[in-house]
């Protein structure tokens, strides 16, 4: 057994040292992207590679399968379908997805991540048009109710790094003077676990996100206040491929138009606002 371990792993070994020397002399089996019958450049042919950070349900998290799934990716998934290719995720923290520099650098095709368009990632990425309309909420564990910012003074309230709910909360805290500490953990994940383990006060984040951990913990925590900032999310390309942009936008239209976009509305998010 060990003996045929070995041999498989040097196998492995070698086949990656000739693929190595493959791709320096330019004749590598290596992929160095395709392009679909309607003319989208992909980084790697035959699939629409997507960058997201996980956990983020219902927008992307993991079944239990380990298949990632969510209301994002069944949209892009349509997207994918328009491209004639399918869709592959991979996992990357979100800073290095909102600054552009996963989709600069060939990483993906396109991010996905419940991700907010702003006007400061709009210098660094091309959105979509919007897909879904977000606002912040403010999570505590039941029984530890808070209504209002005010009544955290003195206390630890996390946020996830990089995103527009730590930007919030860092703006209301310093104009109303607040007195919270924001502390900052690097995904989803760890700001849930934080508040569950009352590590921290109190949670800001994406509400829909919330409005599912709460789903899916009944009775240990609560949305006690949302925030109204009039969010909206966007898929992003890297700046200047129009071409993959003008894809997103058709198939998100034509989703809106035939009913698609709400039937996976309802499947993933729940009832739909009354607009
Ligand atoms: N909507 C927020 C933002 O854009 C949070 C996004 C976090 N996304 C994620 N997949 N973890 O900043």
């Amino acid at each position: 057994m060990v003996a045929r371990r070995r041999t498989r792993k040097a196998a492995a070994l070698a086949a990656a040292a000739v693929m190595m020397i493959g791709g320096v002399t330019g004749c590598a089996k290596k992929d160095t992207g395709g392009t679909t019958a309607s003319g989208v450049a992909l980084v790697k042919s035959g699939v629409l590679t997507t960058c997201t950070h996980l956990p983020y349900a219902p927008f992307q998290s993991k079944d239990q399968t380990g298949k990632v799934v969510g209301f994002d990716v069944a949209l892009i998934d349509l997207v994918a379908t328009k491209l004639g290719v399918t869709q592959a995720i991979v996992d990357t923290p979100f800073e290095g997805i909102k600054s552009g520099s996963d989709l600069n650098s060939g990483k993906c095709d396109v991010a996905a991540a419940g991700m907010t368009i702003t006007d400061e990632r709009k210098k660094v990425l091309d959105f979509s048009e919007p897909y879904f309309d977000a606002t912040q909420a403010l999570s505590v564990v039941t029984g530890h109710e808070v209504k209002t910012l005010e009544e955290l003074k003195g206390k630890r309230l996390g946020v996830q790094g990089g995103t527009t709910g730590e930007e919030y909360i860092n703006a209301q805290v310093k104009e109303k003077n607040l007195g919270i500490t924001v502390v900052s953990y690097k995904d989803l994940a760890a700001v849930q676990q934080a508040l569950s383990t009352n590590q921290i006060a109190a949670a800001v984040g994406d509400l829909p996100v919330w409005n599912e951990y709460v789903k899916a913990n009944p009775g240990k925590i609560v949305v006690a206040a949302g925030f109204n900032t009039g969010e909206q999310y966007g898929f992003a390309v890297k700046k200047g491929n129009a071409e993959l942009q003008k894809a997103i936008n058709e198939a998100i239209a034509a989703a809106r138009t035939d009913g698609t976009y709400d039937k996976l509305y309802s499947t993933w998010i729940g009832e739909k606002p009354a607009s």
